[in-house]
């Protein structure tokens, strides 16, 4: 990926941390953005001249501009753009107030649409072709009871890139979106302290008895940007040891590759 340049909404978190390293890894120059500057800026020294840090808040449009042009301004171009800005809001639909309501869809959806409009031009522009993934989750198949548009989001952003995969194909942009089971980040660790009994009872769902590592997302991610992955275009593939599956599977089964559930 040398010569390549990614742009990364929630840089700074747990899962698009990993993919900026490994973007670098790979030799591409890496903007991190995101709307808690501090961490991305951290990140971005410690990743030196193969990355900057941008300040943006994925839900305006102006902010998400701002990314393109850095990017732009920095390193001469961009090729691959990956959505991971997220929240978790906890609220049943009956008490939701309208304002989380729009916190969470246009932080995980409308976002996406803006980074895709935005580095999309920059990309068509160019004329080379380029990568788009979204992070989703498989909440976008298995609905997380309380946490309000999170899971309509998710449905959203698979729905995009499948959308997107028609548009864009002629520019040979492929668009995918990865879809995480319940990694260790600090947004998981959020909700795990808020319900501690939460990760026991889901721990029993999960056929692989672990959470996914944000590096396995991560390495997910960069073969979506790889030349060997040009002809996946538009799908939407879970990250999740099987947990989409596990409807009927008995407790017994699972094997927990932990020492400790506690965190
Ligand atoms: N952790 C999991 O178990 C899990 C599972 C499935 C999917 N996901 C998805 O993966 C993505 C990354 O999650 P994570 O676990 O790394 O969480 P995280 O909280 O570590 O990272 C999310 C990042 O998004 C940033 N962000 C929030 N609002 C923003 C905004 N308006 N503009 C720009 N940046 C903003 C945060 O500052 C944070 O750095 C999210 O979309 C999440 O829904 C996570």
């Amino acid at each position: 990926m040398k010569g390549k340049v990614a742009i990364v909404t929630g840089g700074a978190g747990g899962i698009g941390s990993s993919i900026c390293r490994s973007f670098v890894a790979e030799g591409a120059k890496v903007v991190v953005a995101d709307i808690d500057y501090e961490r991305s800026n951290f990140l971005a020294s410690e990743l030196g001249d193969d990355a900057i840090a941008v300040e943006v808040d994925v839900k305006d449009e102006k902010s998400v501009s701002s990314i393109v042009e850095s990017a732009v301004k920095s390193y001469g171009r961009v090729d691959y753009a990956i959505h991971s800005s997220g929240n978790n809001i906890k609220s049943p639909i009956l008490d939701m107030k309208m304002e989380l309501w729009r916190e969470a869809l246009d932080t995980h959806l409308t976002g996406a649409f803006l980074l895709c409009k935005l580095a999309g031009k920059q990309m068509v522009k160019q004329g080379e072709g380029g990568s788009v993934v979204f992070i989703s989750s498989v909440a976008a198949w298995a609905p997380v009871p309380e946490r309000g548009a999170y899971g309509p989001a998710k449905a959203g952003l698979n729905n995009l890139a499948g959308l997107l995969s028609l548009e864009w194909a002629q520019y040979d942009i492929n668009v995918n979106t990865v879809c995480p089971g319940m990694a260790l980040t600090p947004m998981t660790k959020m909700v795990y302290k808020r319900d501690p009994s939460l990760r026991a009872q889901r721990l029993k769902r999960m056929p692989a008895g672990r959470e996914v590592l944000p590096q396995e997302v991560a390495d997910l991610v960069l073969f979506l940007c790889s030349d060997k992955a040009s002809h996946i275009n538009g799908v939407s593939i879970p990250i999740d040891g099987g947990f989409v599956n596990a409807g009927f599977l008995p407790e017994e089964m699972v094997k927990l590759r932990i020492d400790d559930i506690q965190i």
